[in-house]
């Protein structure tokens, strides 16, 4: 890292620190979305970021293309290939940042396609606005997303959704762009294409040009099969970040949300976290999880530090782990 604060091509493909996201509502009230989070996402890697609906994986994704509404306010910063993505302007966002150093494969691809064009004609306008030099064809494109070219000249409507996800993914990709950020990208999939499309995603990572994913989604499953690092949200910040074949296999979770959200799966405990999430415009003090905690005590009354990549004052220790 220079002087600047920013990244050569050797740090992490992605370093996000202290980034919060607030809204400001009327009548002075503010919504803590996205609270002090730090992460990195290097080359090659895919890192998932997961949790319960409404904790704030959206915000933070908007956060770092530059498309919060207007009622938000960011701080910290996010480092991108030597720019901060928080503080760059609308014009840089556009420029630089969207598709460019940040490829999104958005949550419902057939929302994001446009609807009255073929499937050729968007892809021409994005390669037309990222490609440098008119190297990618169309179909170059479509085929690196596994899209069948026969399928080019259909409407958005005319795909399945698994053909649907591959035109969008085939969008992330026109600019190849370091960063891919997928939000939720196995919405209303079933589970074959579920696989299939986290399985495409993360050969789009291994195909080498240093490319790096950070791939939101509330699908444990999806996030077992191809993360190598695991981030667990609640109520906005961070909770728990480790390696993925710790987190799902030996010795699991150390934080006790995130053994809630693995006892909660039908294929092991399958016994749900008690409680629901906080609103976020309400917070307890201390630990945001305590009202649904079975290992809370006096101490999470204050915010928990985060050591050794676990936010919580009694974390599940190795001992009590392979008990
Ligand atoms: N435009 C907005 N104005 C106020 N609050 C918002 C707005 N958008 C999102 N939020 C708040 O941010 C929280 C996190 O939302 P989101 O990031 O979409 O959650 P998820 O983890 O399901 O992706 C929501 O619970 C909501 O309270
Ligand atoms: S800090 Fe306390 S309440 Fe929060 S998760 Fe840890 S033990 Fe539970
Ligand atoms: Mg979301």
């Amino acid at each position: 890292m220079n002087a600047a604060g920013e990244e050569g091509d050797e740090g992490p493909v992605l370093s996000v620190r202290g980034l919060s996201v607030r809204f400001l509502l009327s009548g002075g009230r503010q919504v803590p979305a996205v609270t002090d989070v730090g992460f990195e996402v290097a080359a090659g890697e895919c890192l998932a970021l997961i949790g319960e609906s409404g904790c704030g994986k959206s915000v933070l994704a908007s956060a770092l293309l530059g498309l919060l509404p207007g009622n938000a306010q960011a701080a910290g910063e996010a480092w991108v290939r030597g720019l901060d993505l928080v503080a760059a302007d609308e014009g840089t966002l556009a420029r630089r940042v969207r598709g460019r150093l940040v490829g999104l494969v958005p949550q419902s691809p057939a929302a994001h396609l446009t609807p009255v064009r073929t499937v050729r004609s968007q892809l021409a306008e994005t390669i037309r606005a990222l490609a440098d030099g008119g190297v990618v064809t169309v179909e170059g494109a479509a085929e690196r997303a596994a899209f069948p070219l026969d399928h080019l000249d259909r409407y958005p409507h005319e795909l399945s959704g698994g053909l649907a996800q591959r035109a969008a993914t085939a969008l992330a990709l026109v600019g190849d762009a370091p960063l891919l950020l997928a939000d939720e990208p196995t919405t209303g999939l079933d589970r074959d294409l579920v696989d299939h499309t986290v399985d495409e995603l993360r050969r789009h990572v291994d195909a080498g040009a240093g490319r790096a994913l950070l791939m939101i989604t509330h699908d444990l499953a999806a996030a077992r099969r191809i993360a190598d690092r695991v981030a667990v949200m609640y109520a906005g910040r961070i909770v728990e970040l480790t390696d993925a074949a710790s987190f799902f296999g030996e010795p699991g979770p150390r934080h006790p949300y995130s053994r809630g959200l693995l006892d909660a799966l039908p294929d092991r405990a399958f016994r749900p976290i008690p409680g629901m999430p906080p609103e976020l415009s309400a917070l307890p003090d201390g630990c945001a999880f305590a009202p649904r905690c079975s290992r809370a005590t006096s101490s999470c009354a204050t915010l928990p530090p985060a050591t050794d990549g676990t936010a919580c004052h009694h974390p599940h220790l190795l001992e009590d782990l392979r008990a």
